[in-house]
């Protein structure tokens, strides 16, 4: 398989006003420009810092995302923001199917619809799979993993526009991650489906997601399938998303 850069993808949540995610941003796209590390990197900020930061990096090598989007494209949907609004402020990206979304009662066929809203306003989807503690206990975390792949894809989609995130829930912000045989095991499952599903399967990033910090990206990013990670609190922390990103290209 030809090795693509990296993709090294800050999902900051529900955290961020407008100094500190200005300066946030600005650091890290002028680092970025500077040291040219190996890699991709995404920042997917709250949606009223989107048009803001979308401004200040135009033209350089960060990409801006958006956390959601609502399925339907307009219309009466208090206090929801369609693909096209986000993708008007700046953003290319937009993180769907998040646990944390999921948790609130979002199953895989409305991912699959706001995926598909997503394409079509231009925006690229990053969908996040993974199972619970109890489905890892249980012994269901493949069927969950597959079951939500393969239900969380609008049809048609171009394995080049779709990236994923393997979270299993029980490694988010819990400071422990998922250990090494598991990552490529659940990485390899998601491989063979994507093969399945898409025409060009293989093209899709795969990315893993869950307490990934400094002191673990190393060995995460140098798994066999792991195409980049998704970070949530480290990508809070300027030092350590560089340190993150200087791991997935060295
Ligand atoms: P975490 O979050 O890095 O804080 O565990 C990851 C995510 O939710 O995407």
């Amino acid at each position: 398989m030809n090795k693509r850069p990296p993709l090294i993808a800050g999902n900051w949540k529900m955290n961020g006003l407008r100094t500190g995610g200005r300066n946030l941003a600005r650091s890290l796209a002028g680092w970025l420009v500077e040291t040219r590390p190996a890699v991709e990197m995404l920042i997917c900020p709250p949606a009223t810092l989107l048009a803001e930061i979308a401004a200040s990096t135009v033209g350089g090598p960060l990409r801006i995302g958006a956390q959601d989007c609502h399925e339907q494209t307009s219309g009466a949907h208090t206090g929801s923001l369609s693909a096209a609004m986000l993708a008007d402020a700046g953003a290319g990206v937009v993180i769907l199917g998040h646990s944390e979304r999921r948790r609130l009662g979002e199953d895989s066929a409305l991912v699959a619809a706001k995926a598909a809203a997503a394409l079509a306003a231009g925006l690229r989807p990053l969908i996040c799979v993974g199972e619970t503690l109890v489905e890892r206990e249980t012994g269901i975390a493949a069927q969950t993993v597959t079951a939500q792949l393969r239900d969380s894809l609008p049809p048609g989609i171009a394995a080049t526009d779709l990236t994923i995130a393997y979270e299993p829930v029980w490694a988010i912000g819990t400071g422990r991650h998922a250990d090494g045989a598991t990552i490529a095991e659940m990485h390899a499952l998601i491989r063979r489906e994507l093969a399945d599903l898409l025409a060009d399967g293989a093209s899709c990033r795969v990315l893993y997601g869950g307490s990934v910090t400094p002191a673990n990206a190393d060995a995460i990013l140098t798994l066999p399938g792991v195409d980049g990670v998704l970070v949530g609190g480290a990508s809070l922390d300027t030092e350590s998303f560089k340190a993150i990103a200087m791991a997935g290209g060295a």
